[in-house]
């Protein structure tokens, strides 16, 4: 007799029988024995089939990557093998034969990748970091959920813009024309005013002609909302909360975050208080003559590197230009592809650094902040920082005009450290119907369009704030992810619908 088990709790049936469903990752064939690598989505275990067993072995003998099997066996220590357990096989069936799969250990572009998303997922790169995504996305709801907060869901269909009205995706409803949600802000705000702390968690739309690393047409966002809160509740909320996550996700994927090649220490800076940063002082921070002859050692010192690697490179394509087929020849193709990757983004990188430069120089002060300003910012912090107080013409209509100086307004964008720039903006609301009114006519807005929102100012208005954090972003600076493609399982960009 067997029982049904999964390769993460092997260890608790040493010496038992047991069955495990799952995919053939790869298989060694041997005259006496042959080790199928099987996963069955728990984890990776090695299952040994000894000649012995014939039908088994004969089985075995014919599977190919990613066929479906059932096995039974024992389960006995092995410290060779990966997670150190591993099963001796009775019995394996085929359930799924599987054709010649087109992903394999040699190395492949991300084109390809991205456009075999469906099966790329099996692989344990993307596996690794949706498991990261489900630690964290639970971990950001449980914060929520142990302060109190109530998730209001919050529609997808909705009238207008949320936040940028020339980032909407049209759909048709019922001949009337309606949009994507880009936030459930606005629906939070009236439910806040009925529950006292409520957080949506959904998808979100942003039709943004942006193809660049940090932009998707659809992702998630948490967004917390509190009644009687100003912005400096907002970011002590938004600073615990991504302790939290951080924290848990160091607990439970330490080992997972350095697969990935994650440098662990600078996650384990992350400590609350964030330093707090107004943007009139990043903006002095941009044009600094200090920032600026750091940036241009930066780019000396890249530029140099880049230098190297492709003299590695070189050295590199002569090797494999004399190498053998087998597996060293196997493995130095991966290292010249995996090169090739880091000089092509090095390149890149190294070759806009100018112009980046260039922004930060001339900076003015009125605009907001853009990605490589982001960037140039965060990397002069070793833990996220919150830039505050940006000028209200850059920001959206319902950010609170600060009292004590009308040209900006009461928001904080959070950046996280290392260049990896916003993964939470938030903001105190305006809560007084006439300066809301006014600033929605000068951002050509009418207000009788949002009746229902004028009305939480009528009826016992009171100061309240909230955020929004980016799952995919807040995942790309975790994992240490160079695209937020890789963050979500199937990505929806300027340039990607499918699969
Ligand atoms: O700064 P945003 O636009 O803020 C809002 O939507 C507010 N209504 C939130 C609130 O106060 N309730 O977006 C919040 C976060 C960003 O900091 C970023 O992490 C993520 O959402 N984000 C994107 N992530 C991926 N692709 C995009 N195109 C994104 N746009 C925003
Ligand atoms: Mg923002």
């Amino acid at each position: 007799m067997f029982v049904d088990t999964t390769v993460d709790r092997l260890s608790g049936h040493a010496g038992g029988t047991v069955r495990l469903r799952g995919w053939v990752r790869g298989v060694r064939r041997g005259g006496k024995v042959c080790f199928i690598e099987l996963r069955d989505g728990s984890g990776v275990c090695q299952c040994v089939v000894e000649a012995a067993r014939e039908q088994a072995f004969h089985a075995a003998a014919a599977l190919t990557q990613e066929a479906s099997i059932e096995t039974t066996g024992t389960v006995r220590r092995e410290p060779r093998a990966p997670g150190g357990w591993e099963v001796a096989v009775e019995e394996l069936t085929l359930v799924g034969a599987a054709a010649e799969y087109p992903i394999s250990r040699k190395a492949h572009g991300i084109e390809f990748l991205m456009a075999n998303r469906h099966l790329w997922l099996r692989s344990s790169r993307p596996w690794t970091i949706l498991r990261i995504r489900h630690t964290l996305v639970a971990a950001c709801r449980g914060f929520l959920d142990a302060q109190g907060f109530t998730l209001v869901d919050t529609p997808i269909l909705t009238p207008g813009a949320g936040e940028d009205a020339q980032a909407l995706f049209p759909v048709d409803f019922f001949g009337r024309q309606a949009f994507l949600a880009q936030t459930g802000q606005l629906y939070l705000e009236a439910a806040c005013m009925a529950l006292g702390r409520v957080y949506c968690f959904g998808p979100t739309f942003r039709a943004e002609k942006s193809k660049t690393r940090r932009h998707l047409a659809e992702f998630w966002m948490v967004e917390p909302e509190m009644a009687f809160a100003t912005l400096e509740d907002d970011m002590r909320l938004t600073e615990e909360m991504v302790c939290h996550a951080v924290r848990t996700v160091l607990e439970r994927h330490a080992a997972d975050l350095e697969a990935l090649g994650r440098d662990l220490e600078p996650l384990r800076r992350v400590a609350a208080p964030f330093p707090r940063i107004s943007y009139s002082e990043a903006v002095g921070l941009l044009r600094g003559a200090d920032t600026q002859r750091k940036l241009q050692v930066e780019l000396d010192r890249d530029r140099a590197r880049l230098e190297a690697l492709d003299a590695e490179l070189r050295a590199a394509d002569a090797e494999l230009g004399l190498a053998p087929a087998g597996r060293r020849r196997e493995a130095l193709a991966q290292r010249r592809h995996e090169l090739s990757e880091e000089i092509e983004d090095l390149r890149n990188d190294v070759e806009n650094r100018p112009e980046h430069i260039r922004l930060a120089q001339s900076f003015e002060w009125g605009k907001d902040l853009g990605g490589s300003d982001e960037t140039i910012v965060s990397r002069q912090f070793d833990r996220p920082v919150f830039v505050t107080h940006y000028p209200r013409e850059a920001k959206a209509f319902y950010m609170k005009q600060d009292p004590d100086d009308p040209r900006v307004v009461r928001n904080m964008d959070l950046l996280a450290p290392e260049g990896y720039g916003e993964i939470v903006g938030g903001s105190q609301r305006e809560d007084d119907p006439v300066a809301m009114a006014q600033r929605m006519t000068e951002m050509g807005l009418v207000p009788e369009d949002y009746g229902w929102y004028m009305d939480l100012r009528r009826f016992g208005s009171v100061p309240h704030a909230g955020f929004g954090l980016g799952i995919e972003r807040t995942l790309v600076w975790i994992c240490g992810l160079k695209h937020v493609r890789e963050a979500i399982p199937f990505p929806r960009t300027m340039g990607r619908m499918t699969p």
